[in-house]
């Protein structure tokens, strides 16, 4: 592996249930890189969840203080950074990635991506919804924008290990 991947951040993005936490940290262990989930860092920096940050203060809000933890955390050594399913598709966080960070989108299936989200705590946008619909709509519109990271790369198979190396591939 080039000795220069790790000295940018990478950046995983891509809709909820692609996997990119689970993905990330895995991937950081690999490369013996820090890791980061920029949910994580937001509900840490705030002192609530992204739950109560969406009730009592709305998704613009939470738009802001996500683009501030990212710009801090890709200020900083580089990291594999997981991103929420929305971060990428804020134009300012976007453009922040795409300068700093090799950006890597995780792919999949809307089937695959149901299954996967089944467990959704941090996950307002499927609260009390349908996530079929939910997933399939986000999908339609935020697709055309994740394809504008550097790297596209399926995370539908699993185990996530099948992914990790196919992204541990695609760096070499
Ligand atoms: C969101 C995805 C979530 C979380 C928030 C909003 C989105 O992260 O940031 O609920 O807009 O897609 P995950 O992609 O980790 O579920």
């Amino acid at each position: 592996l080039p000795a220069s991947i790790r000295e940018r951040s990478i950046v995983l993005v891509g809709l909820m249930g692609s996997g990119k936490s689970t993905i990330g940290r895995r991937l950081a262990q690999r490369l013996g890189m820090a890791f980061a989930d920029a949910d994580d860092e937001i509900e840490r920096a705030a002192g609530m969840t992204i739950s109560d940050i969406f009730a009592k203060f709305g998704e613009a809000h939470f738009r802001d203080g996500e683009r501030r933890v990212i710009a801090r955390l890709l200020a900083g050594k580089p990291h594999v950074l997981a991103t929420g399913g929305g971060a990428f598709i804020n134009e300012e966080t976007r453009a922040l990635i795409l300068k700093d960070s090799l950006c890597i989108w995780l792919d999949a299936d809307i089937a695959t991506l149901v299954e996967r989200t089944a467990r959704r705590s941090h996950r307002p946008l499927l609260k009390g919804r349908d996530a079929d619909a939910v997933l399939r709509e986000l999908a339609e519109v935020r697709n055309p924008i994740y394809a504008k990271a550097h790297i596209r790369v399926s995370s539908a198979s699993s185990p996530h290990e099948h992914t990790v190396r196919a992204i541990m591939e695609e760096l070499s």
